[in-house]
C-alpha cells in the first residue's frame, strides 16, 4: 500500500509518504518554531495561516520526492485530534478534499497513537508495550495490546513535561522551544545539586506544576547556577518517569517500554531512564519524536485493519476519548 500521512496539529506542516512494502518513507517537514519563538510559544492563529499556504506545495513536493501520482496513494491518514483546532482543520480539511475527491479511503489519526507507534518505525518492537508519551501538550502512559487497543494509565493532571520544560526557559529569559536549551545548559551542571521533590508519588497520575514553580522559585532565589537548575530539574523529570513506569509496569506486567513524543529527544532522558528503570526503552530516532508526518501515515497503516474510516460528516476535534 501507499499510504499518505498529513500532519498539521500544532507548528509543523507535515506530509510523508509511506510504501508500506518497501517500508520506505519519503517526507517533508516545514517548521513555524522560528516564527513562534518571537512570541515565546505557538500562537493558533499564525499557525494555522501558515498551515494553510505550506500545505499545498509541501504535498506537491512530496509527491515528486516520491516519484509517484497523486492516484498512487491507496490510503490517507491525517491528525485528527488533539492538538490547535484551526491547525488541525487545514490539514483535515485537506485530506478529506484529496481522499474523496479521488474516492479512496481516509483515516482519522489520534496524534499520540502516532507518537507511540512512530518507535516501531525503525525498532523491532511490536506491542503489547507501555507507551510513555512526553510532549509539549501531553504526558501520558498507555497500554497498547495486540491489536493496537489503547488503555490509558496515568497522564498529567496538569502542565505537561515538554510545558514545564518551556515554561522555565520562558521564565529564564531562554527561547522557545525551551527543551533543546535546557538540556544544553544541564550538560554543565551537577544534577544532585538540588533535591526538588516528586510530586504525587504514590499515584499513577503525573503533576509538574509544583516542580515548575519550585524550579522558577529556585531561578528567582539566585542562589543556584542556571546549568545546576537546569540538570537537576531534568533528573527529577527522570526520576518521576521512572517511578510512574515502574508503577505501571507491577500493574500490568507488561515491561517492554515505548517512549516518545518532543521530549523524547532528550538525549539525557534517552540515556538515563532505561539506565534508572534497569529495562530496555524504545525510542524512536530524533527527527521521529518532533511532529512528523511519518507517524501519521504508519499509524493511519496499522489502524487500516480496524477499517474505521473517516466519514463526510466528521472533522478535526481538539479532545478525544483517547485522552481520557
Ligand atoms: O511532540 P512535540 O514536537 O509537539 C507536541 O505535540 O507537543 O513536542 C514539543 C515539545 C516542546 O515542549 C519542546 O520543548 C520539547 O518537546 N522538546 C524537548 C527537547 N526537544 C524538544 N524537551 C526536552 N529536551 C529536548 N531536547
Ligand atoms: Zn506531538
Amino acid at each position: 500500500m501507499i499510504i499518505c500521512g498529513i500532519e498539521t496539529s500544532c507548528d509543523e506542516t507535515s506530509v510523508a509518504i509511506y510504501d508500506s512494502k518497501s517500508h520506505n518513507f519519503v517526507s517533508l517537514v516545514s517548521s513555524q518554531v522560528d516564527i513562534h519563538s518571537k512570541f515565546g510559544g505557538v500562537v493558533p492563529e499564525i499557525a494555522s495561516r501558515n498551515h494553510a499556504m505550506n500545505i499545498m506545495p509541501i504535498f506537491e513536493e512530496v509527491l515528486k520526492k516520491a516519484n509517484i501520482d497523486l492516484n498512487d496513494i491507496d490510503l490517507f491518514g491525517v491528525t485528527r485530534s488533539p492538538g490547535l483546532i484551526g491547525a488541525l482543520f487545514v490539514g483535515v480539511s485537506f485530506a478529506k478534499g484529496l481522499a474523496f475527491g479521488l474516492k479512496k479511503p481516509l483515516i482519522g489519526v489520534n496524534h499520540l497513537f502516532a507518537h507511540i507507534v512512530s518507535a516501531e518505525i525503525e525498532n523491532d518492537i511490536n506491542p503489547p508495550y507501555l507507551g510513555v508519551v512526553i510532549s509539549g501538550g501531553h504526558t501520558h502512559i498507555y497500554l497498547v495490546d495486540e491489536c493496537y487497543n489503547c488503555k490509558l494509565f496515568a497522564k498529567t493532571i496538569d502542565d505537561a513535561v515538554g510545558e514545564s520544560f518551556d515554561k522555565i526557559a520562558k521564565f529564564a529569559g531562554l527561547p522557545y522551544p525551551g527543551g533543546p536549551v535546557i538540556e544544553k545548559l544541564a550538560l554543565d551542571g551537577d544534577e544532585n545539586k538540588i533535591d526538588f521533590p516528586i510530586a504525587m508519588k504514590n499515584e499513577l497520575d503525573f503533576s509538574f506544576s509544583g516542580l515548575k514553580t519550585n524550579v522558577i522559585n529556585t531561578i528567582s532565589s539566585n542562589k543556584y547556577k542556571l546549568n545546576d537548575i537546569a540538570a537537576s530539574f531534568q533528573r527529577v523529570v527522570v526520576d518521576t518517569l521512572v517511578l510512574k513506569i515502574e508503577n505501571i509496569v507491577k500493574l500490568t506486567g507488561v515491561d517492554r517500554i515505548v517512549v516518545a513524543g518532543g521530549v523524547a529527544c532528550n538525549d539525557y532522558i534517552r540515556k538515563n531512564l532505561p539506565k534508572k528503570l534497569g529495562k530496555t526503552c524504545y525510542f524512536p530516532s530524533k527527527k521521529l519524536c518532533t511532529d512528523n508526518g511519518d507517524m501519521i501515515a504508519y499509524a493511519a497503516y496499522k489502524l487500516f485493519r480496524k477499517r474505521k474510516f473517516f466519514s463526510n460528516g466528521e472533522t478535526a476535534i481538539d479532545v478525544d476519548e483517547f485522552l481520557k
